[in-house]
């Protein structure tokens, strides 16, 4: 046992199962009280259990730990507010949440369905919304906490999930928020983008040439609850972690501007657009044509 969150509260949501419990028992391991979340459903949403949230809690107080579990659905206002009622109720203060709980309903955009679309994206923005306005209330009032989100390296885009692609997206849009909207109250706010061998990525048909054990994303998570990052300054970043590797992502920023004094018409955007500001190439839009010609020949695409 190590001491990196000693006497800290954390609250870990979709830690019965894979990255978001491997957070959970390092987290515990570290030192914290841990509130267990998992609403305990298959890789697409289905069939709710609390047995999951309940067995990782146990396993932890079997270690020696401090948890309890929580089953509720991160999707609604009323399962994000459980989540830090009970940090509360059961310990008294909150010091860090982490957004890890996830689904998956893949599908390619042309035939997407809304029950596709809804419940990916509520689980995972909503999700972290849920959890991040209830716990950002508290940490306010205390001066101090740590938001962790986790989003993927296919924010970028993807081929058959636009519904997980715009969640994760939105997840880093809402991570800046909360880092820009909380610093004065002395709160940071971060995301995490994972490759790690679960259920989840053990279901993506292609190649992950850099992927890790749920473990190595624990480590970076511990990390980044710690008062060590916190003394850093580390707010508003997105961090990929994938076995090995640990990269940070650019910030978004204007690549190339023109200016036209006297306005832009359509006929000057016509001419000037391509050779002045021009593009930026989507690095996943040239491994497209590698991956489907490799799908094509029945072998798995490597994906990065
Ligand atoms: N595994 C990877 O390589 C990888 C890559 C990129 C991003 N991610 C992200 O990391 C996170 C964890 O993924 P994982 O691979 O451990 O998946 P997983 O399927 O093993 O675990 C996800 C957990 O979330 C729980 N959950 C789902 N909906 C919930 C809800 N509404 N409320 C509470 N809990 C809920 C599930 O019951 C499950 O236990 C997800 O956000 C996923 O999108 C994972």
């Amino acid at each position: 046992m190590g001491n990196f969150l000693a006497g800290k509260v954390v609250a870990v949501t979709g830690a019965g199962r894979g990255i978001g419990r491997a957070v959970a028992l390092a987290a515990a391991a570290e030192g914290a009280k841990v509130v267990v979340n998992d609403y305990g459903v298959a890789v697409d949403g289905a069939s709710p259990t609390s047995e999951v949230a309940e067995a990782v809690a146990k396993e932890i107080e079997a270690a020696g730990g401090h948890a309890v579990a929580v089953a509720d659905d991160v999707s609604t206002m009323a399962g994000g507010q459980r989540v830090v009622d009970v940090a509360l109720s059961s310990y008294g203060r909150l010091d860090g949440v982490v957004c890890v709980a996830g689904i998956l309903r893949e599908r390619m955009l042309f035939n997407m369905t809304e029950e596709e679309w809804d419940p990916v994206v509520a689980t995972h923005l909503k999700g972290t919304f849920t959890v991040f306005r209830a716990a950002s209330a508290v940490m306010r009032r205390q001066r101090a906490g740590t938001l962790i989100g986790f989003t993927s390296g296919n924010h970028q885009g993807s081929v058959s999930q636009a519904n997980y692609s715009a969640a994760k997206g939105g997840i880093i849009s809402l991570v800046r928020s909360a880092a820009l909207g909380l610093h004065k109250y002395g709160v940071t706010a971060n995301a995490v983008a994972p490759v790690a061998r679960t259920r989840m990525s053990a279901g993506v048909p292609v190649e992950l040439a850099e992927i890790g054990e749920p473990e190595d994303v624990a480590a970076l998570v511990v990390y980044l609850l710690s008062g060590e990052a916190a003394r850093q300054g580390i707010t508003g970043q997105v961090y990929t972690v994938a076995g090995a590797k640990i990269a940070v992502w650019a910030q978004p920023r204007e690549l190339r501007a023109a200016y036209a004094a006297e306005g832009w018409t359509v006929e000057r955007i016509a001419e000037f657009l391509p050779g002045s500001v021009g593009v930026d190439v989507m690095p996943m839009l040239e491994r497209v044509g590698e991956m489907e010609r490799a799908a094509g020949e029945g072998r798995r695409p490597n994906a990065q």
